[in-house]
């Protein structure tokens, strides 16, 4: 800088002495006395500018050595990172999950949970992983909201060194995480078939015309419930006059049940609900349209999950049988943990047992594949007990 200051000093000198010549020297004067001032205006410009950028390098530099204190010290906490993107939080089901969840990897069990809710939207789940994997956490838990979509993110959780563990909902599309722990959805829509068959063979009940409300579409909690019933529908004859999706949510079960209540006006004789929220909104429906469900009513009104509410409606007689889907996964998920921890390499698959639920007059025999089924008779000590 200081270089170019006296360079344009000695060339405005240099004209001063040519115009002198030429008999103009005062001219000449002021004129090099304006470049040189415009030369220190620009130079003191330029190392303004240059002090800015400066400053902002060291700024951002250090930004980043406070960043990788962080990092550093979030690493040696002691504690055991998990990143958790769950489906969301639809149903009292998804509540109980939450919840056991951020118990079970709570900080004085020696976890740091980042648990990111997906509000049921597959991109936002595909984004919360992707920035488990930048955060480098230890472990990584999906409950993937749909079964397919999943081989090339789950790529970059291996190429990252990250262990992927499943709960609840199965992923179809990849093999590339290390354990699955949740229920057997195709078992429970066929145990809600065969329980039909058996109460309606008890109760002198000669014609099934059912209407399906199904849960979110393409998520393996639906897709195994809807083949299982289907099975058996298919096998005994069956008229499934209609299947809609209610979302997993008790708004969507309403909808779905109000516009069924049009369309299928006393054609109907059993509705299946994926879920007990769905029910609660198909319940609201019926009510409205003067249909009565529930043992020895109109309807036979079949639900999964069996959460509490679930149960006080197979209780008061709504619910004709509710058959469960236990949330309670995330202890399992944390021997999963312990087991690699510990350089143990953990079992692939672990399902986690379900109960069925009826009223005492609603437990029949039934088999599944030529399993026979034990049902719980759902009491107020039940209900008590249940998440
Ligand atoms: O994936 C489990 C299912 O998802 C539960 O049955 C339902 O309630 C939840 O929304």
């Amino acid at each position: 800088m200081k270089k170019k200051i006296i360079g344009v000093v000695l060339s405005g000198a240099m004209a001063a002495t040519f115009l002198a010549g030429c008999g103009q020297q005062q001219q000449a004067q002021q004129a090099a006395e304006q470049q040189v001032q415009q030369a220190v205006e620009d130079a003191v410009a330029e190392a303004v500018v240059d002090q800015a950028v400066e400053d902002a390098v060291d700024e951002a530099v250090a930004e980043e050595v406070v960043d990788a204190a962080v990092d550093a010290a979030a690493s040696s906490d002691g504690l055991i990172h998990v990143g958790f993107a769950q489906v969301g939080h639809e149903s009292d089901w998804r509540t109980a999950s939450t919840k056991s969840c951020q118990d079970v990897f709570s900080e004085a069990n020696g976890y740091n949970l980042d648990f990111v809710d997906c509000d049921n939207d597959s991109a936002a789940q595909l984004e919360a992983v992707r920035t488990f994997i930048q955060n480098d956490v230890d472990y990584i838990i999906i409950d993937p909201i749909v079964s397919t979509g999943w081989d090339t993110v789950l790529t970059e959780c291996d190429e990252a060194g990250i262990p992927v563990i499943v709960i609840d909902r199965t992923i179809d599309d990849s093999d590339k995480y290390v354990s699955w722990v949740g229920s057997d959805f195709l078992t429970e829509g066929k145990a809600a078939g065969e329980w039909l068959k058996a109460y309606a063979e008890a109760n002198g009940i000669n014609e099934i015309n059912a209407l399906v409300i199904s849960g979110s579409t393409g998520s393996s909690a639906q897709i195994g419930r809807s083949d299982g019933f289907r099975e058996v529908a298919d096998r005994e004859g069956w008229t499934i006059l209609d299947e809609q999706t209610g979302d997993f949510t008790e708004d969507g079960g309403q909808q779905v049940m109000e516009s069924f209540c049009k369309s299928y006006d006393g054609q109907f004789n059993v509705v299946v609900c994926q879920n007990d929220n769905e029910a609660f909104g198909a319940m609201t429906a019926m009510d409205n349209a003067g249909v009565s469900y529930g043992p020895g009513n109109d309807v036979i009104l079949i639900s999964f999950d069996a959460c509490t509410a679930g149960l006080e409606d197979v209780k008061a007689g709504k619910i004709t049988a509710d058959f469960e889907c236990n949330p309670l996964a995330a202890p399992t998920v944390a021997g999963v943990i312990e087991a690699m921890e510990a350089g143990e390499a953990p079992e692939a698959e672990i399902l986690v047992p379900d109960n069925w639920y009826a009223l005492a007059d609603a437990i029949v025999d039934f088999e599944i594949d030529g399993v026979p089924q034990t049902m719980t008779e759902v009491t107020d000590e039940v209900i008590e007990a249940q998440y």
